[in-house]
């Protein structure tokens, strides 16, 4: 078969051979230096689907829209997080203080629910069913409203359709623990 190509796609070829080009090009280390300047907070992203409980620490998560209120947090795709959030359609973000770095190191391994704990955490449900852990000072529930499947994580975007600020505290931070997600 004859194969003409328009100058318009010659052109549009040649730009996405110099985009793979430089993607190839990348240095791994330049890269993962860079991108871990990026700086982020630490939070608890639960959900419950059909016996399925996920909650995880994470921080790919970001307010994302003012109206309607978003938040979008990239779940591991391989993850029991992620089926019971693509299973019940929400999840709950519960804000760590600044003094809850054990708390999040607990939430690193895989979810077991005891009860009304999780992890050894108490936790309650409201109007999602996405726990949210007792010792939390703020916390959103989220509705999802869309997803993005495109790497090792799935970004959800998650309408905000509940939140509470308990108590005042600070919010905890990546650069406060030492660890790194992300390069
Ligand atoms: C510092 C740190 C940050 C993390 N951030 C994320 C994140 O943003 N998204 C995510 O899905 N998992 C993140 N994880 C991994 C989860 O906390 C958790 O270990 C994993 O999802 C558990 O998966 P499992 O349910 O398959 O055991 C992070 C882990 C660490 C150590």
């Amino acid at each position: 078969m004859l194969w003409i190509r328009t100058e318009k796609e010659i052109r549009y070829n040649s730009f996405e051979d110099q985009l793979l080009i430089r993607e190839h090009d990348i240095d791994p280390d330049k890269k993962k230096v860079a991108l871990r300047q990026i700086s982020y907070g630490l939070y608890i992203v639960s959900s419950e689907h059909d016996k399925v409980i996920g909650a995880d620490t994470v921080n790919w998560l970001s307010q994302a829209s003012f109206d309607p209120p978003l938040i979008m947090v990239a779940i591991k795709a391989d993850s029991n997080l992620h089926t019971a959030t693509k299973g019940s359609g929400s999840f709950a973000v519960n804000i760590l203080s600044s003094s809850q770095k054990d708390l999040a190191q607990d939430f690193f391994r895989p979810t077991s629910a005891e009860g009304s704990k999780l992890n050894g955490h108490s936790f309650r449900k409201e109007t999602t069913g996405s726990p949210i852990l007792e010792e939390v000072y703020a916390y959103a529930e989220c509705k999802v409203v869309g997803e993005i499947a495109l790497g090792d994580h799935t970004i959800f975007a998650g309408e905000v359709i509940e939140a509470e600020h308990i108590r005042e505290d600070q919010p905890l931070e990546m650069t406060a623990t030492g660890w790194y997600y992300g390069g």
